[in-house]
């Protein structure tokens, strides 16, 4: 198999894994063909490291500079896990596998809990008041949360959500990453200036919707990100919950998997593909299923963005925001 056939494929697997697809049934001769690129990256593994001025390859290149950049919505992706996780079972296949017609490759997308156990969420009742004072009480609640500022490093912060508390639509992402802790606001990396973009995109601004996130912390790993567990999710959710009853919004758009398991509850069936763009409810509320900013960063197709799009006008339709033609022509003829 060759470079660029070895990267389509990694790359499918990437898309795979961040639709939220576990499986891919292999044929015999792919898995041979997959067992040899495992046996390549085993043995780059365990090759000496690179002398002192020796000239990087570009893959250790380019994580280097991830590592340095801490490049939130590139780390967040299922990218470095894919990959590990990829190799790791490739590695662990044995030559003498059964014959079968196919054979599964289980790609593991919820993490174990790298953690020490957290405790239950801590109770509390919002005061009585207008949404001003409910949501400036509850922000104060989560900024002193002691469980949230534990997974904190020093000079960083833990993230609220934020935006108007009148807002008709409710974006819900997965959790800070590297910029959004430095500033203690929600999707201000590079994940943040699509979503604020795609905002624009429907004649809104930041300042007219809500956005929060299902976590108040940066699950990290190392020096990137990782998906949080759900553990974090679950000490974390009731904040959420409460900013969705202090808004009311109309609306809530779930952006990526995490934010569908995190508002619905684990499903391990659920396809992000086969989920988006269909209408679907959070208790009362109407909500929709798109993908994630940083997938697009990553997989940025016009189909994809298209896609996105549709999911979009939907929700302008939904919101009595009038859609003009030039709006309905976006990346229109993509698919
Ligand atoms: N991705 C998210 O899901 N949330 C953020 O706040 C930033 C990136």
């Amino acid at each position: 198999m060759n470079h660029i056939l070895a990267q389509t494929l990694k790359e499918e697997l990437k898309r795979l894994l961040a639709e939220g697809e576990e499986f891919l049934p292999l044929d015999d001769a792919s898995l041979s063909s997959l067992k040899a690129i495992a046996a390549k990256a085993s043995a780059q593994k365990n090759a000496p490291a690179d002398a002192p001025g020796q000239k990087k390859s570009a893959n250790a290149h380019r994580r280097q500079k991830l590592y340095e950049t801490e490049d939130a919505e590139a780390a967040r992706l299922p990218d470095n896990l894919a990959e590990i996780k990829f190799v790791e079972k490739l590695e662990r296949l044995a030559p003498e596998a059964a014959p079968a017609e196919e054979k599964i490759l289980k790609v593991k997308q919820n993490q174990t809990n790298p953690e020490a156990p957290l405790p239950k969420p801590q109770p509390f009742i919002l005061p009585e008041g207008d949404k001003n004072l409910k949501w400036n009480f509850l922000r104060e609640l989560v900024l002193a949360d002691p469980v949230c500022n534990s997974h904190v490093k020093p000079g960083k912060k833990v993230v609220f959500g934020i935006g108007n508390l009148d807002a008709k639509i409710f974006f819900c992402g997965e959790a800070p990453g590297a910029d959004e802790e430095i500033q203690g606001e929600p999707f201000v990396g590079r994940a943040g200036q699509l979503l604020t973009k795609i905002i624009g995109a429907m004649g809104l601004d930041r300042s007219q919707v809500y956005i929060g996130n299902i976590m108040n912390w940066r699950p990290e790993i190392e020096r990137g990100n990782r998906p949080p567990t759900q553990e974090e999710m679950e000490y974390c959710l009731p904040y959420l919950k409460a900013q969705i009853d202090i808004v009311q919004p109309e609306i809530i758009v779930a952006l990526g998997m995490t934010a569908v398991h995190g508002l619905l509850g684990f499903d391990p069936t659920r396809r992000l593909g086969k989920i988006r763009g269909k209408w679907t409810k959070f208790g009362e509320r109407d909500l929709m299923i798109t993908y994630h900013p940083s997938f697009l960063l990553q997989y940025a197709s016009a189909a994809m963005k298209r896609l996105v799009w549709e999911d979009m006008m939907a929700v302008m339709e939904r919101a009595g925001i009038p859609i003009s033609q030039k709006q309905r022509g976006y990346y229109a003829g993509a698919k």
